[in-house]
């Protein structure tokens, strides 16, 4: 029997390098996985390379659209385990004045709506697993922006508050239990894959977290308690 046996984990912006080692590690560990993405054409190559995975289309930044996903999720497989949101994106420039409006309605919309639309949709689902799970991805910049990434810095840190106000939810509905529900915010600089390294055989990637290493990173929630996890913020990259 494998660890997520049973466990129903979605996982959004599945069709991103980190969502691609998210499923294949959580398939691989025994959990039925949810893949949601935006390209029905990237899912079904994602599906392709992964028997058994359950593929959604959705455009997360749109709240309607998350409830009917949440709906059709809670008819299908009748329960969700964990909610693993890795939904990304990159705006900014090389000077304060470079943040432009466009930029941060961009990244609002995919870093903080989607993530909002995601918690609030699934919070009452996670609350009734035995050991519901739910993770984003910060970035070192959130808590040390430079000038020209002030609009991403701030919408990455406007996310690890909206974890935190998600982590007291769940300590107050969930008793701080063993099995109760945790939200956690892994922080890195950077990822990397096993493409980026064969496309720049010179570049050593100091720092950055491979995404192998935060797949197993995301099984292993299931084995840690949900008092110790809920809230936490584990820096990965070296
Ligand atoms: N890459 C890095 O170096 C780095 C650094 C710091 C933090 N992070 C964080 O780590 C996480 C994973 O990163 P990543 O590089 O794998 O992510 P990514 O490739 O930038 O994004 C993942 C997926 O999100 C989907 N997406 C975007 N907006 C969406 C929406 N409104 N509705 C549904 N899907 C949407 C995109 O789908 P489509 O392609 O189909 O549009 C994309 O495939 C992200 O949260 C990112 O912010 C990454």
């Amino acid at each position: 029997m494998s660890t997520l046996d049973g466990r129903v984990v979605v996982v959004t912006g599945a069709a991103g390098p980190a969502g691609v080692a998210a499923c294949t590690a959580l398939r691989t560990a025994g959990a039925t996985v949810v893949a949601v993405g935006h390209s029905p054409a990237r899912l079904a190559a994602l599906a392709d390379r992964l028997p058994g995975l359950v593929v959604e289309t959705a455009d997360l930044s749109d709240r309607d659209a998350v409830d009917a996903l949440a709906a059709r999720i809670r008819g299908g497989q009748g329960r969700v385990d964990g909610l693993i949101h890795l939904v990304g994106g990159w705006r900014g420039g090389d000077s304060f004045g470079a943040n432009t409006e466009a930029d941060w309605q961009f990244l609002s919309a995919s870093l903080i709506d989607t993530l909002r639309h995601t918690t609030l949709a699934f919070h009452d689902d996670l609350v009734r697993a035995p050991a519901g799970r739910v993770a984003i991805v910060s970035a070192r910049a959130a808590a040390k922006p430079s000038a020209g990434s002030a609009n991403y810095a701030a919408a990455k840190a406007a996310a690890e508050a909206w974890m935190s106000a998600l982590a007291d939810s769940f300590r107050t509905s969930t008793s701080g239990s063993e099995d109760g529900a945790a939200a956690v915010i892994f922080v890195i600089k950077a990822l990397v894959t096993d493409q980026m390294r064969a496309e720049s055989p010179g570049r050593r990637f100091p720092g950055f977290t491979d995404v192998g290493d935060l797949a197993d990173r995301i099984v292993e929630l299931w084995e840690a308690d949900a008092a110790e996890l809920n809230g936490a913020r584990i820096t990965l990259d070296s």
